[in-house]
């Protein structure tokens, strides 16, 4: 396994925005030793059946970065989202960052450019982000070593991003009481999950987990922060060493009863662009539907 450059001596700050609309989970990360600052995650806002897109959920964490008169230096996707669509490219403008992601979206990118019958101006490459993280790459926000850690299972593109000692899982694990999220879109695999979440559960046990995800299992309160010791122990999935054949037959057999994501069919389209809506002919904002492709 690689040797992952771990420094729980950093000690990041961490602002959490909830998106009610699709469940999300946005971060400000900040160097608390200069003004440097990321975000993980972001989300624009759609009204689906209208064909409207807003950005309230992206002019609130711009307008906190403001307010703390932070320098902005990444923006990152944990992977390519299916459940609500990135706002980075709309943040970036704003404030500036490069745009990241796993080097794995070519995959996605191939997968979904085929579903979705995009023509060659389609670039499958990765380009319309700024890096693309390989396993174990390093980079810097201020004074503070963050590094990528590929985690695939849920789609090809996933990463764990570890920032001192604050873990961005993005969707390999929920809360303890939560579990896991499917394994059945394009590209996706029950036992990769698996073997990527151990990699997660091999971090410190006092590795403070931020969540993507949370949908207040049996009506309790949206929580979104942990640890790799709870999870450890208490993960309804994957804790206390269950096992890889039994993750992957529970695992498959829930995934099998999933309706897909609502906004799984703009998400993919904007999310494999880095967060830019595709446009027509004309140059027109437009999305489509591939019936029965999915
Ligand atoms: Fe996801």
């Amino acid at each position: 396994m690689t040797d992952y450059p771990v420094d729980m001596t950093v000690k990041p700050d961490v602002e959490a925005f909830f998106d009610e609309a699709t469940n999300t989970i946005s971060y400000i990360v900040s160097d608390p030793s200069s003004d440097a600052c990321a975000i993980v995650d972001s989300v624009m806002d759609i009204d689906y059946a209208a064909g409207r897109i807003t950005y309230d959920h992206a002019d609130a964490l711009i307008a906190r970065i403001k307010e703390k008169g932070c320098k902005l230096e990444w923006i990152i996707e944990t992977h390519v989202h299916a459940d609500h669509l990135s706002a980075a490219p709309y943040i970036q403008e704003k404030l500036g960052g490069k745009i990241g992601v796993g080097s794995k979206i070519l995959v996605v990118q191939d997968t979904f450019g085929k579903i979705f019958n995009e023509g060659t101006e389609f670039q499958r490459d990765g380009s319309q982000f700024d890096k693309l993280f390989e396993d174990g790459d390093t980079y810097t926000i201020g004074n503070m070593k963050a590094f990528a850690m590929y985690t695939p299972g849920h789609t090809p593109a996933c990463m764990v991003h570890v920032i001192g000692d604050a873990a961005f899982v993005g969707d390999t694990l929920f809360m303890p009481d939560g579990g896991s999220a499917r394994a059945d879109f394009p590209g996706g695999d029950a036992g990769t999950l698996y073997d990527s979440i151990q990699k997660v559960l091999a971090l410190p046990d006092d590795m403070r987990l931020f969540m993507c995800h949370d949908y207040a299992p049996g009506g309790r309160e949206i929580q979104w922060e942990t640890t790799v010791g709870e999870e450890k122990s208490n993960n309804i999935h994957v804790g206390q060493g269950k096992t890889r054949e039994e993750f992957i037959k529970f695992r498959t057999e829930r995934d099998a009863q999933l309706d897909m994501p609502k906004l799984i069919i703009p998400s993919l389209q904007v999310n494999m662009r880095a967060g830019e809506v595709p446009t027509d002919k004309d140059g027109n904002p437009m999305l489509k539907v591939p019936v029965n492709g999915l």
